[in-house]
């Protein structure tokens, strides 16, 4: 990211507070702006084990880059985020997140995302801007967590597909399907996934 975008984020942070009426003293969150691809900021490390349990969290307030958390994230939210890549990236992400997830029994990883009932390229419409995004099935989704992502067996996926009504997306139709899932793992080591995403019927 650059110096010029990183200033901007900062001043869309501020303008939250603004918003929320809340202050860094107030609501004392840290952001970590940066492109999720980027090593510096999210490597690829493999799920954490229960080896990791009790290691110090590093102070979040000193973060500027996300690797320091590996192992001790206990919920991950990404919504309207993986449908933006590609299949190779979305499991990129899907690894990277799973490196950053505590071993803890509980600790989870939910979003909404636009999906298919079948996976492949699904074509979309937005402000008159034709979009192909590659859109992962309740099957295929499941199937990249549990054996590709995480060692099959150690995680439990559900996932459930469902159409909604969006506004401003389609010209052509607003009706739409989304998906979602959850992943519980064995051996202690025990994570959530719900995952809903959008389908637009064909
Ligand atoms: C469609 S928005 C969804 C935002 C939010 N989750 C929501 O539902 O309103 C997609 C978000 O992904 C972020 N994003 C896209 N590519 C990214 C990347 N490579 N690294 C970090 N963030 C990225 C964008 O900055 C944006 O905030």
């Amino acid at each position: 990211m650059t110096h010029e975008a990183l200033a901007f984020c900062t001043e869309l942070w501020n303008l939250g507070h603004e918003l929320f009426k809340s202050s860094p003293e107030t609501f004392p969150a840290h952001f970590v702006g940066g492109d999720a691809f980027n090593p510096e900021i999210l490597a690829v490390a493999p799920p954490a084990s229960m080896q990791t349990a009790g290691v110090p969290i590093p102070d979040l307030n000193d973060l500027t880059s996300l690797n320091s958390l590996h192992g001790h994230v206990s919920a991950i939210h990404a919504t309207a985020f993986f449908h933006l890549f590609k299949e190779d990236q979305q499991l990129h992400m899907a690894r990277a997140f799973a490196g950053l997830l505590s071993a803890e029994p509980g600790s989870v990883i939910l979003g909404v995302h636009t999906g298919a009932r079948e996976k492949g390229l699904v074509n979309q419409v937005f402000r008159n801007i034709e979009v192909n995004m590659f859109s992962h099935s309740p099957e295929s989704w499941t199937d990249m967590w549990d054996g590709e992502v995480f060692e099959k067996g150690m995680v439990k996926v559900e996932a459930e597909c469902r159409e909604v009504m969006l506004e401003g997306v389609c010209r052509s139709s607003n009706v739409s399907t989304s998906l979602g899932g959850i992943a519980t793992s064995l051996l202690n080591h025990s994570s959530i996934f719900t995952s809903s995403r959008y389908l637009l019927p064909q």
